[in-house]
């Protein structure tokens, strides 16, 4: 059996980070959503350790999701995490309450070490002996810092329980029963505001005793395996856009079905500059059926007068679902489209109890009916950083590997407002610029970056004369994971050249501006 930390998903928005921590320690993770039936599932499973998860509920709402006691019983590790230990402290017999103030942000974690010291909390005067420091945070600073996001605390631990870490505002900010390996932590380990969470996450995979022997290439095998043997003789197709998930997926799914496969790459006419030529040269040179469609005109039929982010996502992801349901007719006896749809597409669709934040079109864009009968999504489960690694696995060309990612909608989301063909033309030609002078001056540790179309037209001088055009917005992000963003310092001399030369070059131009901000609380794409 497969070495394994299983996530409990209690509905919080970043918990799928959790599973990324966990891989980085080479152990494999899978994310379930919590309900009473895991616990039967998970004598089967026999994880190694599980990890509760934050959510946005209260423990004591009649509505949230409990946890029963059995959980606790099974001899498992366990970690809770933010409403995970909330859960897990509600479940055993402690107490939590609303807090008087909501602690959002940055802390420091004062970590006890003194199995003498006594703590009172505030009016409840509740008395706790500390341990010796716990292996929870083995190697991790005292005063080290740590993000919280709560509303809700912990004010009395469950019997067996200690208090081995407190912050200012909460005076139990981790707690445990060592005896039996469960751990709760207030704060947010996952994200990468708290300094020390990967040590973090490390010790609590020692305690569960993993070898950590997970490996990209042992994913790859696997998986081509599992894909063979679940698709047969029978013929698939997968949906190519010349990006690294969709290129990793369709190599993966050669190797598995070799021919059966045919790659068809829709140009929907929202592709940056030059790519769909680019894309047909790279693998028009592979060992695949590969079919290139046209389709420019009908998708900007189809957004004509759409305004709204969601629905040009779902109307371009529907008519993508509709090329290649023609094209599989042509073929005949297609039953399985295959998409290179990665984990963070799952989650900001908004899968299990998150909110939706974006329809990523090859998963929450898709239309009720698909007239295949399955899709197949062999990436489904890694981070845009672990599909590089598989794709290097792969022996694909690291400039395609590495390529930044592409959305799905393409510049149809980063049109903002109604996409129009001169729309497109503009954000393409700026885009071009702006890539050609991040190129030439080297500019590096980018994740992705682009030129976006802003709705905004506002007044300019050229010349003699007045204008009134568009504003460009360019972004540059730094991330691996791109569940988390960093607004990139591109050096202003590089931004000067590109700005003067987008106003210059770009007719309906007048204005560049640059976008600071970080995701949170903003997100990649403009849509
Ligand atoms: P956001 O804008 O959600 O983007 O911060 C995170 C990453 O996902 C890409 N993205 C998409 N990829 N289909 C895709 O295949 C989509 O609908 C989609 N929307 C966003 C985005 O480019 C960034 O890399």
């Amino acid at each position: 059996m497969k070495e394994m930390i299983l996530v409990l998903d209690f509905g919080g928005q970043y918990n799928q980070l959790i599973a990324r921590r966990v891989r980085e320690n080479n152990v494999y993770c899978e994310v379930h959503n919590y309900s009473d039936e895991i616990i039967d599932k998970l004598k089967t499973l026999q994880p190694r350790g599980i990890i509760l998860t934050g959510g946005p509920q209260s423990v004591y709402a009649d509505d949230s999701i409990k946890c029963k006691c059995e959980l606790f019983e099974l001899g498992i590790p366990i970690l809770g995490i933010c409403y995970g230990a909330q859960a897990m402290t509600y479940a055993l017999g402690g107490s939590v309450e609303k807090a008087e103030v909501s602690e959002y942000g940055k802390t420091e974690l004062s970590i006890n070490d003194d199995s003498q010291v006594i703590i009172n909390v505030e009016k409840e005067s509740v008395d706790w002996i500390v341990p010796a420091k716990s292996r929870i945070f083995d190697g991790v600073e005292n005063n080290s810092v740590v993000w919280m996001s709560h509303t809700d605390r912990i004010t009395k631990v469950p019997e067996g329980f200690v208090v081995t870490a407190s912050t200012e505002n909460c005076p139990i900010a981790a707690l445990e029963d060592a005896s039996k390996n469960l751990y709760a932590v207030q704060f947010h380990p996952e994200v990468v505001h708290t300094v020390e969470g990967k040590k973090i996450f490390g010790n609590f995979i020692d305690i569960c005793g993993c070898s950590r022997d997970w490996r990209m290439a042992s994913f790859a095998e696997e998986t081509i395996n599992q894909l063979k043997e679940k698709i047969g003789n029978k013929k698939a197709l997968c949906a190519l856009s010349g990006g690294v998930d969709s290129s990793v997926a369709a190599v993966m799914m050669s190797k598995a079905i070799g021919k059966n496969l045919t790659c068809v790459f829709v140009d929907h006419g929202l592709l940056r500059k030059n790519e769909a030529d680019e894309v047909e040269a790279v693998f028009k040179n592979y060992d695949l059926n590969f079919i290139r469609v046209d389709a420019g005109e009908r998708f900007l039929t189809k957004l004509q007068g759409v305004t709204e982010p969601e629905r040009k996502r779902k109307i371009i992801g529907e008519e993508f679902i509709r090329v290649f349901e023609e094209e599989a007719k042509k073929i005949g006896a297609v039953d399985f489209l295959v998409q290179g749809t990665i984990y963070p597409d799952v989650i900001e669709s908004g899968l299990g109890k998150s909110a939706v934040i974006k329809s990523h079109h090859n998963v929450g864009g898709l239309p009720d009916h698909v007239d295949f009968k399955e899709i197949v999504e062999p990436l489904r489960l890694l981070f845009k950083d672990e599909v590089r690694e598989v794709g290097r696995q792969l022996g694909l060309p690291e400039h395609l590997v590495s390529r930044q990612p592409f959305p799905g909608p393409g510049l149809g989301i980063r049109i903002i407002g109604e996409v129009t063909a001169d729309k497109v033309k503009i954000v393409q030609e700026a885009d071009y610029i702006y890539r050609e002078e991040i190129a030439k001056a080297k500019v590096e540790g980018l994740g992705q970056y682009f030129a976006a179309l802003t709705n905004m037209r506002s007044v300019g001088v050229m010349g003699d004369g007045r204008t009134y055009d568009y504003a460009i917005a360019l972004r540059a992000v730094m991330t691996s994971d791109f569940m988390t963003a960093e607004a990139a310092q591109i050096p202003w001399k590089v931004l000067n050249t590109v700005a003067n030369r987008i106003v210059n070059e770009v007719k309906g131009v007048n204005r560049v501006l640059y976008d600071c901000t970080s995701k949170p609380p903003a997100t990649i794409e403009f849509e």
